[in-house]
């Protein structure tokens, strides 16, 4: 059986993430401040719920994502996967930009995934995926939206595809792909109701695309259909 560590796992993206690899009979790892409510679905059978398993993590704490070795270590000696999901997107206009905004995006979003995967590298399976979930907002060529107060955001997300490009080569050696991959603007309490994409249907197309890549396309930075984005 295989096995999936998610961040975010309680909510968004990362709940769905849960729902998905559970019902393709995958062990789920879930870390997450809140347990996730796997119960609210019932297309998980019970027998597929006995691979769920559940960590509390706070990413805002080094020690916390450091003691998670030991939780997930219990549960399994082989991870083929860990998906660095959880994130948090500031929006603090220019004029009102605070240190502690900044410092809490790059911890959650740059920082905690860095972290996480360096305490869990022992772990991993050889031909392991790492991948970390970016936005298409830290694209330095498409340079979206220069007008909204996405600063901290997107300088964050820039921080983690750097994180991806170097974790590509120091993992090589074991055949581990480590990928970043933008979402789209997906239905979740980040990408609010106005957004065209439905939780079930970005889980789709990111899956499908997580399942194709391959170690050649490692050090890469995708869309969720598995397209090349500019850095
Ligand atoms: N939705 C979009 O349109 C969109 C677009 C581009 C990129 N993305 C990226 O996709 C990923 C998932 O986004 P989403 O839309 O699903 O976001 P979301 O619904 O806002 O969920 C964010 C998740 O991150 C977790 N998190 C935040 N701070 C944490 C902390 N200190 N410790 C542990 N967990 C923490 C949250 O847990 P709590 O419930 O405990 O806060 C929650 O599970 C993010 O990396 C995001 O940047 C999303």
């Amino acid at each position: 059986m295989k096995t999936v560590v998610i961040t975010g796992a309680n909510r968004g993206l990362g709940l769905g993430f849960c729902k998905h690899y559970l019902s393709a009979g995958w062990q789920v790892i879930a870390l997450s401040r809140v347990k996730p409510d796997i119960e609210i679905s019932n297309i998980i059978t019970d027998k597929q719920k006995a691979h769920f398993h559940h960590i509390d993590i706070d990413l805002l704490s080094e020690e916390s994502i450091n003691n998670s070795y030991s939780k997930v270590a219990k549960i399994t000696s082989s991870v083929d996967l860990v998906l660095n999901n959880a994130g948090v997107a500031e929006h603090e206009k220019f004029g009102h930009w605070t240190q502690q905004a900044f410092i809490k995006s790059f911890t959650i979003n740059a920082i905690a995934p860095a972290l996480l995967t360096q305490t869990i590298s022992p772990l991993l399976s050889n031909n392991a995926k790492v991948i970390q979930l970016t936005s298409g907002l830290a694209s330095l060529h498409e340079h979206i939206g220069p007008l909204e107060d996405f600063e901290s955001y997107s300088m964050s997300k820039v921080a983690v595809n750097m994180l991806s490009l170097r974790l590509a080569v120091k993992l090589a050696e074991r055949q581990i792909t480590v990928c970043s991959i933008s979402p789209g603007w997906v239905k979740t309490s980040m990408g609010g109701d106005e957004a065209p994409t439905s939780v079930s249907q970005a889980v789709t197309d990111i899956t499908n695309t997580i399942e194709e890549l391959t170690i050649s396309q490692s050090g890469g930075f995708f869309d969720e259909l598995g397209n090349s984005l500019s850095w």
